[in-house]
């Protein structure tokens, strides 16, 4: 206990530093757009019974069955560069030294031999540890081991950690999180900090400080874990179409608010809701973190999270986070708008998250939803490429949309 406290004294005089040495902000170079990957856990969860379900237990061979995939079926090629292992690789102790240890039948050849098989495919390797004492899955946590933690991760090649905060105080995530991204910077070893830290305080019904936040991750959660069903990933949209908070003001290149992973390819989502998610993560500016399995998943999903119009939206180099700007009257139909470049251009999606039944007809002028500029604009389809028709600003819009479904534009000056 002694040491313990040693330590936590250590991390507070460490972050006591950071604070007055860094006012600018995180700056480690990363994540300048959303970042883009294959995440574990809402399509693998905890299962570590290797036994009975070899293919899906959390283990090294699962990583890089998925991790070749990622690299040869076009994942990384269209920007999924990241595969990160969630909860559930730690043996359930810390070693004899107080190192973070994986478990030894699931990861037989350690996580830095894994981070290179990782690397040699040309992708980048994250993984996962918890600001408690234990991880929400149980397993040791970073609580006092900060600084220790950090460098284990660099040793071993990590490229992104995501840091959860089950077991925790919340009230305590302020310096908590600022001191493990100070050990994280420390390192020399550059990786994108993933952080749970406002989600936590907003449960503990704590007002997360947006501007540290920024400041010291490269992307943050906001809201409940995702799960594979669309009430789940409906609410999460509505939320941030309410933009609790003033989120969206905090979203720029390298800090990103983070609604979660793409449940696309699983078993929760019709393939009209499957495209909402997929077009709603790109006009917020979302990480693109893939959660199925790509062994399996069929061609249609894949044609989707692959969709290069889709990616460059979300990947947009302004990294303007886009906003609910309209709710169309007497229809659930509602209107958001992200600004891309080239400059004075916008993506734009019409978005049904209720089911009325059958499609709606929806009209609306142009000026209404932004698009002002004298000029006029040229449409494009932005799921199939196509053209579709230019509009000055006191044209009206006539579109059909679908149950669950999105229409998505690019809208360009002309
Ligand atoms: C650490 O922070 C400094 C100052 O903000 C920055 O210049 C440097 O790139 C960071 N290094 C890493 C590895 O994140
Ligand atoms: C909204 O629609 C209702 C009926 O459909 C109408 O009475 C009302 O004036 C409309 N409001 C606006 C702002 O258009």
């Amino acid at each position: 206990m002694i040491m313990e406290t040693k330590r936590w004294t250590n991390n507070v005089l460490a972050l006591l530093l950071v604070t007055i040495q860094c006012s600018s902000g995180l700056d480690n170079g990363l994540a300048l757009t959303p970042p883009m990957g294959w995440l574990t856990w809402e399509r693998f969860r905890c299962n570590t019974d290797c036994v009975n379900r070899p293919d899906d237990c959390i283990s090294e061979s699962l990583i890089k069955a998925m991790a070749n995939l990622m690299a040869k079926e076009g994942y990384l090629q269209a920007g999924y560069q990241y595969i990160i292992i969630d909860d559930c690789w730690l043996a359930s102790e810390r070693d004899l030294n107080g190192l973070l240890q994986p478990d030894p039948d699931r990861f037989p050849s350690g996580i830095a031999a894994l981070a290179d098989y990782v690397h040699q495919l040309g992708l980048k390797f994250g993984i996962y540890v918890d600001f408690g004492v234990r991880t929400c899955g149980g397993y040791p946590g970073s609580e006092f081991y900060l600084q220790l933690d950090a460098n284990t991760f660099a040793h071993w090649g990590v490229d992104y950690v995501k840091f959860d905060g089950c077991n925790s105080d919340p009230s305590d995530m302020d310096f908590g999180y600022e001191a493990f991204g100070l050990f994280l910077n420390k390192t020399g070893r550059p990786m994108v900090y993933s952080c749970e830290w406002p989600v936590y305080q907003q449960f503990a019904g704590l007002k997360p400080n947006y501007a540290s936040i920024q400041r010291t991750c490269n992307l943050w959660r906001n809201h409940a874990d995702i799960s594979d069903e669309w009430s789940s990933v409906s609410s999460i949209i509505d939320y941030y179409g309410a933009n609790i908070n003033n989120l969206a003001n905090f979203a720029k290149p390298g800090a990103w608010n983070d609604p979660d992973m793409l449940v696309i390819g699983n078993y929760g989502l019709s393939y009209e809701q499957s495209r909402v998610q997929m077009a709603m993560w790109a006009i917020m500016a979302s990480p693109l973190l893939m959660s199925t399995d790509l062994r399996s998943i069929s061609p249609e999903y894949k044609f989707l999270l692959l969709n290069s119009r889709l990616i460059a939206i979300n990947q947009d180099p302004l990294g303007i986070q886009g906003q609910r700007i309209l709710k169309i009257n007497g229809t659930f139909v509602e209107v958001w708008s992200r600004p891309v470049l080239p400059k004075g251009s916008y993506a734009i999606a019409f978005l049904q998250l209720i089911n009325p039944g059958n499609p709606t007809l929806v009209s609306v002028q142009a000026r209404e939803i932004g698009l002002t500029a004298t000029g006029g604009y040229s449409f494009t389809d932005s799921f199939t490429g196509q053209p579709a028709g230019t509009y000055g600003p006191d044209d009206m819009l006539k579109l059909l949309i679908n149950p669950n479904g999105v229409v998505l534009f690019t809208a360009i000056p002309m």
